[in-house]
């Protein structure tokens, strides 16, 4: 997968700014608060339709513009794509991909593939569980539309089912479950096969590129999921006894305590919990390391490596790390923002530089 160019129009602090990026490594470098950041992340909007920084879409829209308009152009293995995110200032947005339009953000996912590093993601070892989830449903989203369709209706039957629960008549109650229940368990089957297998694979892959980047130093594992087994059927029938189980302590807690929506990730460094024990620098080393793991399973997947980007990932990290990083990713088109005190680490490098400020494109370097 190669991002040709991005266009970005009223987005963020970027008036109307165009980026041609090379194949191999982008540096987008600058003081603090210019863009960087910015123009990665509408790179990852255009790929999933997702950004862990926007809550409400309208926020991406220029300070007092009607609308912002981001578009990219990239090469993959099954031709060109063109994708395009238009935000309105009411709310709504317009999607096209390829010049058609859908209604349906998950239809995002699959044309342009990326993997998003931020200094957000050390959640993914610092923090809850629902971070952790994010992360899954965001990659296998990637790899396949129809999981992020079966997690929406998942979603929406569990949250219908927690309203179920808090009903004060039991006979309705006990009446109505097993109606929500026969559809959630199709539902709940598809989400937990697709993070077993997601799960599997990423465990062998974060561990190597663990063991990569700490030149074998330090030994991560990752593991979690893996309740259910068999094929879908059987897996449906286990799920359908399991709901029937809980049901006395669901009613008693008035919401669905088992589930998908309650799954986690154990990450392990050298055997204990990173979360308690590991050093700043070991902790992003273990999330970068996730992300490259997702990197991995992204090309098994396609056949090519995705989009690689890395926004602020280096600072902590020794010089040793980092320029085991940047090997490991030789290959892959990589975005890198860092200040420009950081940018000297890739001087031996081929690359392409952009130095940003104030949401402009001030001096491109290199091919
Ligand atoms: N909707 C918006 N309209 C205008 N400006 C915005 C909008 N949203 C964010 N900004 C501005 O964009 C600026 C740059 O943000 P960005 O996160 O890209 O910085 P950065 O270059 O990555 O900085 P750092 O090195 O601190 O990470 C911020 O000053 C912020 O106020
Ligand atoms: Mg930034």
């Amino acid at each position: 997968m190669r991002v040709k160019n991005l266009a970005l129009k009223n987005f963020r602090n970027y008036a109307d700014e165009r980026f041609e990026f090379g194949d191999g490594v982008n540096v987008i470098a600058g003081d603090n608060a210019q863009g960087k950041t910015n123009c990665v992340e509408a790179v990852f909007l255009l790929a999933t339709g997702y950004s862990p920084r926007v809550k409400k879409d309208r926020q991406v829209i220029s300070y007092g513009k009607e609308k912002a308009e981001i578009k990219l152009e990239a090469a993959s293995l099954y031709g060109k794509v063109e994708v395009s995110l238009s935000y309105y200032a009411q709310g709504d947005k317009k999607i096209l991909i390829n010049g058609a339009e859908t209604k349906r953000s998950g239809e995002l996912f699959g044309n342009v593939y990326a993997v998003y590093f931020s200094p957000q993601e050390l959640k993914l070892i610092q923090e809850s569980p629902e971070d952790r989830r994010r992360f899954l449903d965001i990659a296998i989203s990637e790899l396949s539309r129809k999981y992020f369709y079966s997690l929406v209706k998942y979603k929406k039957i569990i949250d219908q089912r927690n309203k179920l629960l808090k009903e004060p008549d039991r006979e309705t109650v006990l009446d109505t479950l097993p109606i929500w229940d026969e559809q959630l368990a199709g539902y709940f089957a598809d989400v937990v096969t697709a993070r077993n297998d997601f799960i599997e694979k990423l465990g062998p892959e974060a561990e190597k590129a663990h063991a990569f980047i700490t030149d074998g130093k330090e030994k991560l594992s990752v593991s979690g999921g893996l309740k259910y087994f068999g094929d879908r059927d059987d897996i449906i029938e286990q799920i359908k006894i399991d709901l029937m189980n809980s049901t006395d302590k669901d009613l008693a807690l008035g919401y669905t305590s088992i589930g998908p929506h309650r799954d986690d990730l154990k990450i392990l460094l050298n055997g204990e919990d990173v979360r308690a024990f590991g050093s700043q620098g070991q902790q992003r080393t273990a999330a970068l390391s996730l992300k490259l793991a997702e990197l991995e399973i992204l090309k098994n997947h396609y056949g090519e490596y995705p989009v690689l980007i890395l926004d602020d990932a280096m600072s902590e990290l020794d010089e040793a790390r980092r320029k085991r990083i940047l090997k490991k990713v030789e290959g892959v088109q990589t975005l890198i923002t860092c200040t420009d005190h950081d940018a000297p680490v890739f001087s031996d490098k081929n690359f392409t530089l952009f130095k940003i400020s104030d949401g402009k494109i001030m001096e491109k370097v290199g091919l």
